[in-house]
């Protein structure tokens, strides 16, 4: 039997938006399927890919593990509301510059943990990023180039002090 459903109101993005959905609905699903919010990507469904990730007041989450319900009253970012600001400019141009990203499928997820680290520890050492993105599973690469372009860009921020 499936679960009740219920209105629960998200802040996405910075815009509140209500959604009707059942109480095992996951983050993930409504992000993508009632919000239309597809740059969260759905991998393995499971916790163990990192394509998923979100942030949730700041901190990385995996979202095909969390409860909508359970974020309610949260600010939830997706890589939607990254794009084109002024903190995640260099971090995307970095992933570009380094060849970060090949397919592409786990970029999303990566970004939004990498984001995070950088807000949290804004010169993570190559350990602390290898630790932050250990979650994070990419299948295309030996994940120098992803770790290349996370350090490019805590150089390039402590220069021009442009995150916050
Ligand atoms: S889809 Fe969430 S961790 Fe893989
Ligand atoms: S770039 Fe292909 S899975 Fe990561």
């Amino acid at each position: 039997m499936s679960s009740p459903k219920r209105i629960l109101r998200l802040r996405v993005n910075g815009h509140l938006k209500e959604v009707l959905a059942r109480d095992a609905s996951t983050l993930l699903d409504v992000l993508r399927d009632s919000f239309g919010l597809s740059g969260t990507k759905r991998g393995c469904d499971l916790g163990t890919c990192g394509c998923c990730a979100v942030q949730v007041d700041g901190e990385p989450l995996l979202s095909c593990l969390t409860l909508a319900a359970e974020v309610e009253g949260k600010e939830i970012r997706t890589i939607e509301g990254l794009s084109g600001t002024e903190r995640f400019a260099p971090l995307q141009e970095c992933w570009a510059n380094a060849g970060a990203s090949q397919c592409g499928f786990c970029s999303p997820g990566f970004l939004m943990t990498a984001d995070a680290l950088l807000r949290e520890n804004a010169q993570p050492t190559r350990e602390e990023i290898q630790e932050a993105l250990a979650g994070n599973l990419c299948r295309c690469t030996g994940y120098v180039k992803i770790i290349q372009a996370v350090q490019d860009c805590a150089k390039i921020s402590a220069k021009e002090g442009i995150r916050e």
